[in-house]
């Protein structure tokens, strides 16, 4: 036998019980002849004591113990002398004094300590995430996970969903990334790809009648990498039949709400998660994924600068663009040159041209572009955002999607830089009417969400005349500024699929190669039906805490798509190649 009991159990009421505990030594004090150890395991630290006055043969044994040791002890319980215990532990009362000491297992010096919250170099903490996952945040980072994904099976299971697992080998899914493929060896020249979603299936299951499917499913996207992606990465994956957007919204808003007050009762949740348009975030806040921890909405300075003296600003309205202008009240002080310039670069990123300012100093306005404005745009100017003493203005014109989202950046690190930020707010939202269509930077369409997604009922006339401005019945649920889940209602007509496919340039013959199966199953009788699906990696991320998305995966890859503790992608042999039928370009 290994263990009586796990090393966060033993308290004052075990005290004179013979036990065998068995982890990994934590720390190791040589006192005046004593030898102390903490030792640990995934439950916590239980002290034990060699005395050799007690059990000589034991105590010269633990002369050689290191950290990371694996050990098995046997010994009794004893209260720890006045005035040595410790509150912060649940065996902080008692320790344990060893007759038997077994060594299990040795180890080498670890690259880092385990039991310090110093900063390690992440490249080694990947290289040896067996070593990192024994620190404690990390294992409560998973023990978090673990819990979230029990209460969602326990929660979708108790409201009749099935849970089901689909494919990983499959036929590629228009989720709108690159995609990871995998060569088939009976069929050479053929390829598996890795599901960005399980998009298309969980679809073919409403067909099957399974009217209520979810899956912890693991997704591939081969893309850029950020802190909150990963080339590999779990979804709450659901899906639901003879239901409506309504349907979908109202039971991940009870899911998502009882899972932040279960594992999160610090952070304030509104009562009922506001929504709003695409629209009106992308004007008000300049993104479609809001922080709305904090405010700082944006004013439309647009028809003011109409017919201005400023250039630059009257020449973008004539042209059909906006200017966007957001006021940071009563800071203005602490906005030195350097700060603004720096706030400028980040809305260059965006594309912006420029972030022209205006500070309100006393009863005296400071701006490079005054001079250029009338008496009347300035007062104008004043009214429409209040402006009040201490108060600074940023402003963005340019093309919609350039000033919004440029000044949306900027918006986002004012928030950080000056602490506006309430971090005990959890702040839930969803973001609904999406547009159908996007344009990518090389003029072609694609699906903003994906090709299944329905329109709006009331603007399907606009797929003919002006497909642009046709909005979906797509959703997403966003928290604290990260969107953390996406779904919509799906197309269940034949017809309007169609259609939709030809607006994104989808050829009959395209469609019927990649979606024919999906095609063809709805002509057996498809139900309505509506899905969503969350970041699972991401809403875990927010409930630990963590800036990245790493801290939540047991074996993640690094920030350039690699794993570094298994060397992977490694090249394969020129044999297997070879039966593969592949040249190695
Ligand atoms: P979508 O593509 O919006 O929708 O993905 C759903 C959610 O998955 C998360 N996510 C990611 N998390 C980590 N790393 C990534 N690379 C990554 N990419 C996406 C986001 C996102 O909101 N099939 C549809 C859902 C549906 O319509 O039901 C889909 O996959 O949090
Ligand atoms: P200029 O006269 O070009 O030096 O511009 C005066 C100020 O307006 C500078 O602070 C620029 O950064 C700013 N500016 C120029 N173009 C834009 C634009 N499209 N949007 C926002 N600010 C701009």
């Amino acid at each position: 036998m290994f263990r009586t009991h796990n090393l966060s159990e033993l308290n004052i009421d075990h005290i004179d019980a013979t036990v065998i505990l068995s982890g990994f030594v934590n720390r190791r004090r040589d006192h005046g002849g004593l030898i102390f150890i903490d030792l640990r395991d995934r439950y916590g630290l239980t002290q034990i004591v060699f005395d050799p006055s007690d059990f000589a043969d034991a105590h010269k044994l633990a002369e050689s113990l290191r950290g990371e040791y694996v050990i098995r002890v046997e010994g009794k319980v004893r209260k720890r002398p006045d005035g040595m215990s410790n509150s912060k532990l649940p065996t902080g009362e008692i320790e344990v004094l060893i007759s038997d000491l077994k060594i299990l297992s040795e180890a080498q010096t670890p690259p880092f300590e385990i039991d310090s919250d110093d900063v390690v170099n992440e490249e080694l903490r990947l290289k040896y995430r067996y070593l990192d996952l024994r620190r404690s945040k990390l294992q409560k980072n998973l023990i978090m996970r673990h819990n979230v994904i029990k209460r969602i099976r326990d929660f979708l299971s108790d409201r009749q969903f099935l849970e089901i697992e689909t494919p990983v080998l499959i036929k590629g899914t228009p989720e709108g990334s690159r995609e990871y493929m995998v060569p088939s060896r009976l069929y050479p020249g053929s390829y598996f790809v890795l599901p960005q979603s399980p998009q298309q299936l969980k679809q073919l299951l409403m067909v099957a009648g399974m009217d209520k499917y979810f899956q912890i499913a693991r997704c591939f996207r081969d893309e850029d990498l950020r802190g909150d992606r990963q080339p590999e990465f779990t979804q709450l994956d659901l899906e639901m039949s003879f239901v409506t957007d309504k349907d979908v919204i109202e039971l991940n808003s009870e899911l998502v709400q009882s899972l932040l007050t279960e594992y999160r009762p610090d952070l304030k949740q509104p009562d009922a998660i506001p929504h709003m348009t695409y629209d009106h975030c992308m004007n008000t806040y300049g993104s479609d994924k809001p922080d709305l921890r904090f405010d700082l909405p944006f004013a439309d300075a647009t028809e003011i600068f109409q017919n201005s003296g400023f250039q630059a600003f009257a020449s973008v309205v004539a042209n059909g663009g906006i200017v966007k202008v957001l006021k940071v009240p009563a800071i203005a002080e602490q906005f030195s040159r350097k700060v603004i310039s720096e706030l400028e670069d980040v809305a260059k990123i965006y594309k912006a041209k420029g972030m022209a300012y205006i500070i309100k100093s006393g009863s005296e306005l400071k701006s490079p572009i005054l001079k250029f404005m009338s008496e009347d745009e300035i007062s104008a100017l004043v009214d429409l955002v209040k402006l009040e003493n201490g108060d600074i203005l940023f402003f963005a014109a340019d093309e919609f999607d350039i000033a919004c989202n440029s000044l949306g950046a900027v918006r986002l690190e004012v928030g950080k830089r000056f602490d506006l930020i309430d971090e005990t707010q959890a702040a839930l939202l969803w973001v609904t009417e999406f547009p159908m269509f996007e344009k990518n930077d090389d003029g072609s369409v694609q699906a903003c969400h994906h090709p299944f997604t329905s329109p709006m009922m009331e603007d399907v006339h606009l797929l003919d005349s002006d497909p642009h401005k046709c909005r979906s019945i797509g959703y997403d649920i966003v928290l604290n500024g990260s969107e953390i889940g996406g779904g919509s209602q799906r197309i269940h007509d034949a017809a309007l699929q169609s259609k939709v496919f030809d607006l994104l340039n989808i050829s009959k013959e395209d469609a019927d190669k990649r979606f024919g199966h999906i095609l063809n199953a709805f002509s057996y009788g498809v139900p309505p039906h509506a899905g969503i699906a969350w970041g699972l990696d991401r809403f875990v991320m927010i409930l630990c805490g963590e800036p990245n998305i790493r801290e939540v995966i047991a074996f993640p890859k690094d920030s350039k798509a690699k794993d570094l503790m298994l060397q992977a992608p490694s090249e394969p042999d020129m044999n297997t190649l070879k039966e593969l039928r592949i040249k190695n370009y």
